[in-house]
C-alpha cells in the first residue's frame, strides 16, 4: 500500500515514529508530511530515516511535480498521527494553507485521524463538533484513549496505541480498495446487453422420458447474476435449471436444443456479448414416440436412433454481428491438463468463438458442484486465466476476460 502519514505539532509526535516504523516493516510505502510545528517535536532526519523516504514539509518545494496533488492522489490512505485540535479544526473546515491540508483536500482516499491533546481541548464543544463533521464525511477517528497526559494529569486525550492505529489505517485502506474494485466492476458492463445460455437440454424420447445431462445451470446463472451486478442488461436462455434465477434477469425458458437454437437465433442480434454456458445435447432421438415406450414391445434391448442437433454456437458465430463477443464452453473429462487444453484449443478453432471456457468435469467435478475450475482460452490459444473457486468468482473471472476482450476489439 502507499500510505501518507501526516504528523502535526503535538508532544505525541514522537509516537508517530513507531507507527511509521511498523508500517514500513509491514512492507508499505510511507510518505511522511510533517507540519512546521511537528518538526519542533520530532526531527526531520528521524522521520526520513524511519520512513526510508524524503520528508515532505513545504508546500512550495517541488511545485513543478504538483506534489500536494500527487501525494494525495497516489495514496491508498492518509493517516494523521497525531492530530492536534488545531489540525482537526483545519481539516473540518477544509483549509489548505500547508502541504498536509492541500494533500488531504486533493485526495479521495480514506482519511484516518488519531487525535492527541489535553482532555479539556478534546472535550471542548468546538473539537467535538469538528470530529463529528469529519466522521460525517467518512473520516476514521482512532482514539484518543484515556490515560496519563503530558502535564501530569490524566483523562481522554492520549494518542491511541501504535498497533490500534496501524490496524485502523490498514483496515481503512483495504476497505477502500475493495469498494473501488466493486465500483469498478459495477460499472464495467453498464449498458451492455448480455445473452447467456444455462442448464442442460432435454431431448424427449416419449411423453415421460428424455435424454439429458447433469448440468444444473449454476455456472450460467452465476454468470447472469454477476453480469447483472456489473451493470449489464441480461437475458438468460434457461434449459431445465435446478437453481433460481436472480430478479432482474429476463428469462426465456426452453427445454430442447432445437428450442434453444430458435431462441438464441432470435435474441443474438440484439446482444453484444453472448456466453454459451449451457450443456447442449449433440443428438436427439430421431423420432419421439407419442405414447410411452412399453417393455413388452421392446423385448430385452431397446434401440434408439439419434439425429444431430444444430450446433447453436457455430450458427451464432456464422451470423455474428460486428462487435459481438462470443464465448463458448467446453466441459471435458480428460484428467491430463495438457490434453484437456489441447482439446479445448481445437474446439475453440472449430467453433470460431472469441473465448472458450474450459471446465474439467467428471463424476464428482463440475456438474452439480458449487465449485468450478475454469481456464479461459483466447483465439491465439493462450490461457488468459486459470481459476478455481465458487461459481460466482468463476463468473467474475470469465466476465473480466470478456470485458478485456471487448475493450480491445
Ligand atoms: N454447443 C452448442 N450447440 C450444440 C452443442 C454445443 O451451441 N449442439 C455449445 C455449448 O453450449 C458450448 C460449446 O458449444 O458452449 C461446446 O459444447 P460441446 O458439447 O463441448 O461441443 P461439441 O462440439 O459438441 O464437442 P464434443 O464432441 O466434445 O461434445
Amino acid at each position: 500500500m502507499r500510505i501518507v502519514v501526516g504528523v502535526t505539532g503535538g508532544i505525541a509526535a514522537y509516537k508517530a515514529v513507531s507507527v511509521i516504523r511498523s508500517l514500513v516493516l509491514l512492507g508499505h510505502h510511507v510518505d511522511v508530511i510533517a507540519t512546521e510545528h511537528a518538526l519542533k517535536f520530532v526531527g526531520a532526519p528521524t522521520l526520513e530515516a524511519i520512513s526510508r523516504n524524503p520528508l515532505h514539509t513545504d508546500l512550495y518545494e517541488g511545485v513543478a511535480q504538483v506534489r500536494h496533488v500527487a501525494l494525495g492522489q497516489q495514496a491508498d490512505v492518509i493517516a494523521v498521527v497525531p492530530a492536534t485540535a488545531n489540525s482537526i479544526a483545519r481539516f473540518a473546515a477544509g483549509m489548505a494553507d500547508d502541504l498536509l491540508g492541500n494533500t488531504v483536500l486533493a485526495s479521495r482516499s480514506p482519511l484516518v485521524v488519531a487525535p492527541a491533546m489535553h482532555t479539556e481541548m478534546w472535550q471542548h464543544p468546538a473539537t467535538q463538533a469538528n470530529i463529528r463533521r469529519l466522521e460525517e464525511r467518512g473520516t476514521v477517528i482512532v482514539g484518543p484513549e484515556s490515560g496519563a497526559l503530558t502535564g501530569g494529569d490524566s483523562g481522554p486525550g492520549r494518542l491511541a496505541e501504535t498497533e490500534t492505529i496501524v490496524a485502523s489505517i490498514l483496515t481503512a485502506a483495504r476497505a477502500a480498495k475493495r469498494r473501488a474494485i466493486e465500483d469498478e466492476q459495477a460499472r464495467d458492463l453498464s449498458g451492455r446487453r448480455v445473452l447467456i445460455t444455462a442448464g442442460g437440454t432435454r431431448e424427449p424420447i416419449d411423453p415421460v422420458r428424455f435424454l439429458g445431462n447433469r448440468s444444473s445451470g449454476r455456472q450460467g446463472v452465476a454468470l447472469a447474476a454477476r453480469a447483472l451486478a456489473r451493470g449489464a442488461e441480461v437475458t438468460l436462455i434457461a434449459a431445465n435449471l435446478e437453481v433460481p434465477v436472480p430478479e432482474g434477469v429476463s428469462v426465456v425458458r426452453v427445454s430442447t436444443a432445437q428450442q434453444m437454437a430458435t431462441a438464441a437465433a432470435e435474441l443474438a442480434p440484439r446482444h453484444e456479448i453472448i456466453v454459451m454456458a449451457a450443456a447442449v445435447a449433440d443428438f436427439r432421438p430421431e423420432r419421439v414416440e407419442s405414447g410411452k415406450i412399453k417393455k413388452e414391445a421392446t423385448g430385452d434391448a431397446l434401440t434408439l436412433t439419434f439425429t444431430k442437433n444444430p450446433d447453436i454456437l457455430r450458427q451464432l458465430v456464422a451470423a455474428r454481428v460486428p462487435g459481438q463477443t462470443l464465448v463458448g464452453f467446453a466441459a471435458e473429462t480428460e484428467a491430463d491438463d495438457a490434453e484437456r487444453l489441447e482439446i479445448a484449443r481445437r474446439k475453440r478453432e472449430r467453433k470460431g468463438c472469441d473465448l472458450l471456457v474450459l471446465n474439467q468435469v467428471g463424476w464428482h467435478e463440475g456438474f452439480q458442484s458449487e465449485y468450478n475450475r475454469v481456464q479461459i482460452i483466447d483465439d491465439s490459444g493462450s490461457v488468459l486465466a486459470d481459476h478455481e473457486g465458487d461459481k460466482m468468482s468463476a463468473a467474475d473471472v470469465i466476465l473480466d476476460a470478456v470485458v478485456q476482450r471487448s475493450l480491445a476489439g
